[in-house]
């Protein structure tokens, strides 16, 4: 019996639980149907805004590569490299509301039993604002999107009202979602930054304004690497250069290390895990950890812009796990997902070689006898 690869998240049934996330890969029409056709479960747009968005001069993506050879990091062409990660200033969609409308009842209609979500961002300085979060919503949700994304998350916005700085702030959080949720008929994930002491309170925040998933991460904001011979970024216009988003291989175990901290502080929550996955064995991390489904950028841009292999090894991974593990009685992803989130624990809770000398880093508590004597 071939495996059963579906999965059932925040009340959508996925044929299987792997998604382009949003960015490049999912910015046209033409891609986002190249990718259902490819055998993405589902897709997130690229982010939907109301207002103009223009691009900085010169290239917005670029690819950084680590060589076993030399040590070198760099964007540049070398030897024998392996993908190290992306690094991206690129804002929202630069099509405005008006032209995802059509093309999002297009593709639904060409395929209706896959999944899009249509990720919107707009501020929340102001009432008129937070209009603008209902009026992108009720506008995709009407042309037929099977969920919202909420982008709270986009690492290089200038205004402190939007983006990441919607993320840092677990007021905003909260009342974003809300105000959503408030016209919301259909799920509605809220995408966090990673870049924030602890991501459990903006998770704790999106959960009280009603969110059904959380997703994360978005990248983590960073710098092209300076050139050695001509002091320059590696990427900056005119010499200049401002902070952008790191994804790919590099941010996976961040990610990790994230996602776990926030699947452990609610278990019965749904999550859907983005960091650099390219093979099955990564998603496999995010799905052992208590993620429902799984998002893919950086592996996918470089593999005909919307990945058909990456899905390919992902579903055969998935296919070929499930069919090795049938002994075990697992049929799906259900049986699996979440087995390993209660390993992560904290320091203290890991075997020491000798207990009795450790106190967790605090002095023996005064006035008691050393525990070793008792
Ligand atoms: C060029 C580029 C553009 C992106 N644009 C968006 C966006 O519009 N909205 C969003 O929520 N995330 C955006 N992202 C973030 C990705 O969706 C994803 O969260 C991140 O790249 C980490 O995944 P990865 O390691 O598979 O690349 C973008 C990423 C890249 C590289």
């Amino acid at each position: 019996m071939a495996a059963d690869l579906s999965v059932q998240f925040t009340g959508l049934t996925f044929e299987n639980p792997f998604l382009l996330s949003s960015a490049p890969p999912t910015a046209s029409e033409s891609n986002i149907l190249r990718a259902f056709e490819s055998g993405w479960g589902g897709v997130v747009t690229k982010t939907i805004g109301l207002h103009p968005v223009v691009n900085v001069a010169g290239p917005k993506t670029k690819f950084l590569r680590a060589s076993a050879e030399s040590n070198e990091i760099s964007m540049r062409k070398l030897p024998n490299a392996a993908l190290h990660s992306s690094w991206n200033w690129e804002l929202i969609s630069t099509k405005p509301l008006e032209w995802w409308v059509p093309r999002i009842e297009r593709i639904k209609a060409a395929h209706p039993t896959k999944m899009l979500i249509a990720s919107i961002m707009a501020g929340s300085g102001s009432d008129k604002e937070l209009a603008h979060w209902q009026e992108l919503a009720v506008a995709c949700q009407e042309a037929g999107a099977d969920g919202l994304e909420l982008n709270l998350s986009c690492p290089h916005m200038d205004r402190a009202d939007m983006g990441s700085n919607i993320g840092k702030d677990a007021g905003l959080c909260s009342i974003v979602t809300q105000v959503v949720k408030e016209v919301a008929t259909i799920p509605v994930w809220s995408k966090l930054t990673p870049a924030t002491g602890d991501i459990v309170v903006e998770a704790a925040a999106v959960f009280r304004g009603g969110a059904d998933a959380v997703v994360s991460s978005n990248t983590f904001p960073s710098l092209p690497l300076i050139d050695p011979e001509t002091l320059e970024f590696e990427v900056n216009v005119e010499g200049l250069v401002s902070s952008g988003g790191l994804g790919g291989p590099a941010i996976m175990p961040l990610s990790l290390a994230k996602m776990a901290q926030m699947t452990n502080a609610f278990p019965d929550k749904s999550f859907s895990g983005i960091g650099g996955v390219s093979e099955f064995a990564h998603a496999l991390n995010y799905l052992l950890l208590g993620c429902g489904t799984v998002q893919v950028c950086t592996s996918a841009m470089l593999d005909r812009a919307v990945g058909p292999n990456v899905i390919r090894r992902l579903n055969d991974g998935l296919a070929e796990f499930l069919d090795r593990h049938a002994e075990q009685g697992w049929t799906s992803v259900e049986d699996f997902r979440g087995i390993r989130r209660e390993r992560v624990v904290a320091n203290s809770q890991i075997q020491r070689p000798d207990e009795s000398e450790y106190f967790g880093g605090h002095d023996d508590a005064e006035g008691y006898a050393p525990a070793s004597a008792a």
